[in-house]
C-alpha cells in the first residue's frame, strides 16, 4: 500500500509525525509533503527537526512542486490523509483551487474516487468552514476532526494523539498494536 501524508499549518502537527511514524512500522510506502505553514508548526510545537519528519517518509515532495509525480491521478496510490488539515486548506480543496501539491494532490484522490481523509483543525467553527466540510463530506471524503476519545482512559498525550493516528489508519484497513477499542463492559 501507498499513501500521501499532508502536514499543513494547523494546530496539532503532532497527529502527522506520529501517523509516518506508525505508517514506517507498518511497512506502508509513505509519500510525504508539508506547507510552509506545517513546518512552521512542526518547529512551534514538536522536538522534531524537519529533517527528521522528512526522514520518516520513504518520498518527500515540496508542496511547491506542483511537476511531484502525486500531482497526476497517472501515478497509482491507495489514498492520502491530510493531517492536520488548516481551514486555508480544507478550503482550497472545497473550492478545486489546486494552487498548491497538497490541494492538487487532494484534487486528484477526489477525481480518482481514492481515499481522502482530512483531518481539520480549529475551533470554534465558523460556518464557513462547516459548510466546506460539508461539501466535502458529500462527495466522499472522509472528515476525521481529532478528538479525543475519553473511553480509552488515555494517560498521555501521546495516547490521545495515537488514539486518532489508529482512527485514521482503520479508515485504510491498517490495525496498529495501540489502538484500544470499546469492546463493551
Ligand atoms: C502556531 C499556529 C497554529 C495554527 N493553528 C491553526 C489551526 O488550528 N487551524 C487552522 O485552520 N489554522 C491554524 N493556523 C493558521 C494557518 O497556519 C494559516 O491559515 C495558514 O495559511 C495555513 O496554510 P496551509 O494550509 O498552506 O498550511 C495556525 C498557525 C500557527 C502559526
Amino acid at each position: 500500500m501507498k499513501l500521501i501524508v499532508a502536514i499543513t499549518g494547523a494546530s496539532g502537527a503532532i497527529y502527522g509525525i506520529k501517523l509516518l511514524e506508525e505508517l514506517k512500522k507498518n511497512k506502508i510506502e509513505s509519500h510525504l509533503t508539508i506547507s510552509d505553514w506545517g513546518k512552521t508548526t512542526i518547529k512551534a510545537e514538536t522536538d522534531y527537526s524537519l529533517e527528521e519528519v522528512k526522514s520518516l517518509a520513504d518520498y518527500f515532495y515540496e508542496h511547491n512542486d506542483l511537476a511531484a509525480c502525486i500531482s497526476s491521478g497517472s501515478f497509482k496510490i491507495d489514498g492520502m490523509v491530510i493531517v492536520p488539515c488548516s481551514m486555508k486548506t480544507l478550503s482550497s480543496i472545497a473550492s478545486g483551487y489546486s494552487h498548491d501539491l497538497i490541494s492538487r494532490a487532494a484534487d486528484v484522490s477526489i477525481k480518482e474516487k481514492r481515499k481522502l481523509v482530512l483531518v481539520p483543525r480549529e475551533t470554534p467553527l465558523n460556518p464557513i468552514h462547516i459548510e466546506n466540510m460539508l461539501k466535502l463530506s458529500k462527495i466522499g471524503v472522509t472528515i476525521m476532526p481529532p478528538v479525543p476519545a475519553f473511553y480509552t482512559k488515555p494517560k498521555t498525550i501521546e495516547d490521545i494523539v495515537l488514539n486518532t493516528v489508529g482512527r485514521i489508519l482503520d479508515q485504510f484497513g491498517i490495525e496498529i498494536k495501540s489502538l484500544k477499542r470499546w469492546s463493551g463492559k
